[in-house]
């Protein structure tokens, strides 16, 4: 059943390995002054940055230049890269990098003009911004976040020990993004593997809500199948570009905004990840992989049903007359089955998180009512401890 919703997604995406050609009629659509942003060195070490600096000189922009974003970027440099966009009064915030670069630029985009401290009111207070939004467009290097094609952006505070996301409208959505996969050919084995299961994630967390029929349900499950046949090929063979462009795309479309229309979704797996993140700084995706199978055992009896229909419909487990929950334990096995094919971190202690914070983790942690079950504070305690 479908109730009311809004679908809008203004993002123009070009896609393939001739994306890159798309870049000088999208900056022709902006102003002439275009803050250009990216991460710690990758671009320049595969030559793009050398591309997009002749591709902004050709089409005569004004470029500035804020560069160093870190993997979950910071409350510092965000207020870094607002006041060099509002001082230089950029008229387009180009970001060159995987989700974080993306992300940041966003977070550019809406704390530029905004009065007063941008943490504290776009991300800790979620508040909307309340001045000009400046346009973003992306050109995506490495494949996870869907932040390409999203609103979102997340912004870490290391002082205040939180790491916060906050889910903008769809005028921050970029306005272009180009997603070439074979850019990712370069992206680390580790973040590639985190960039799929984050994606896989992102899935889950729309699907694992709601009892009744629904659309989405089902582009769900065909995108988290392709998910699982890709990564298994990518994993061995990293530069098989029908993998990984199968890859790129399915990570586009897990959070787009498509496959939440009409859902209530979860995003608790995401809560608890983050908050892990808060306290040690991981990876963002390698966080999700070793919170997602406790949680998913302790909400999956309330949601029974709909993770049986996980079991058969994504991991092709035979229903031979299983009950409804034997089938959906056994699809969380063969889940957890192919996280170990595709080499996901398991333990979070292997990311720094230890018995003595994960007080600190607790209590980072913001517990949602989306999906199955809403946690009580003493269960995310008991998953943080089951994920070590
Ligand atoms: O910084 P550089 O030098 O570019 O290196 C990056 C970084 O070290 C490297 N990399 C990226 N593309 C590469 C490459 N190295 C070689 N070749 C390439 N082509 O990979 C490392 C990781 O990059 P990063 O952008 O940090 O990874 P990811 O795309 O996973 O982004 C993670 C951030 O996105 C947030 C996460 O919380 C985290 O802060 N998320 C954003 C979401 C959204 N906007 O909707 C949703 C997600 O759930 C997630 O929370
Ligand atoms: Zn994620």
């Amino acid at each position: 059943m479908l109730g009311d919703f809004t679908y809008e997604n203004p993002c123009r995406l070009h896609f393939g390995p001739n994306a890159l050609d798309e870049l000088s009629g999208e900056l022709a659509k902006f102003g002439p002054k275009v803050l250009l942003t990216y991460g710690g060195g990758s671009i320049k070490r595969s030559g793009l940055y050398q591309k997009v600096i002749a591709a902004l000189e050709a089409a005569g922009k004004t470029v500035v230049e804020v560069p160093g974003v870190m993997s979950n970027p910071t409350a510092d440099k965000l207020r870094e890269g607002a006041k060099v966009a509002r001082e230089n009064d950029v008229d387009l915030i180009l970001a060159v990098g995987g989700g974080s670069t993306i992300d940041y630029a966003k977070g550019v985009s809406v704390s530029a003009w905004t009065e007063g401290d941008p943490w504290e009111h776009l991300y800790l207070n979620m508040e909307q911004p309340t001045g000009k939004i400046i346009p973003v467009g992306d050109i995506l290097t490495m494949s996870g976040t869907g932040s390409e094609m999203n609103a979102g952006s997340v912004i870490t505070n290391h002082e205040e020990g939180l790491k916060i996301g906050h889910v903008f409208g769809s005028d921050v959505m970029p306005r272009f993004a180009i997603v070439n996969p074979e850019l990712t050919f370069t992206v680390p084995d580790y973040q590639m593997r985190a960039g799929i299961f984050d994606a896989f994630n992102h899935i889950q967390e729309q699907y694992f809500s709601g009892t009744d029929d629904n659309t989405s349900d089902y582009i769900a499950e065909g995108l988290m199948r392709s998910l699982v046949h890709a990564s298994r090929i990518a994993v061995k063979d990293p530069t098989n570009y029908e993998a990984r462009s199968n890859i790129s795309w399915v990570c586009t479309w897990a959070l787009n905004t498509l496959i939440a229309c009409g859902k209530s979704t979860d995003w608790e797996v995401h809560m608890l990840g983050q908050a892990i993140g808060a306290v040690t700084d991981a990876t963002h995706g390698m966080t999700l992989s070793t919170v997602a199978l406790p949680y998913y055992r302790l909400v999956m009896p309330y949601g029974v049903k709909k993770f049986a229909r996980f079991a058969t419909s994504v991991f092709d487990v035979p229903a031979d007359g299983k009950t409804d929950e034997q089938l959906a334990e056994a699809g969380l096995a063969a889940m957890s089955d192919w996280m170990d094919q595709i080499g996901v971190v398991r333990h979070a202690s292997e990311l720094g998180l230890t018995k003595e914070n994960i007080p600190a983790a607790v209590r980072a942690t913001i517990i949602l009512d989306g999906g199955y079950h809403k946690l009580t504070t003493e269960e995310v305690e008991k998953i943080f401890r089951q994920s070590l």
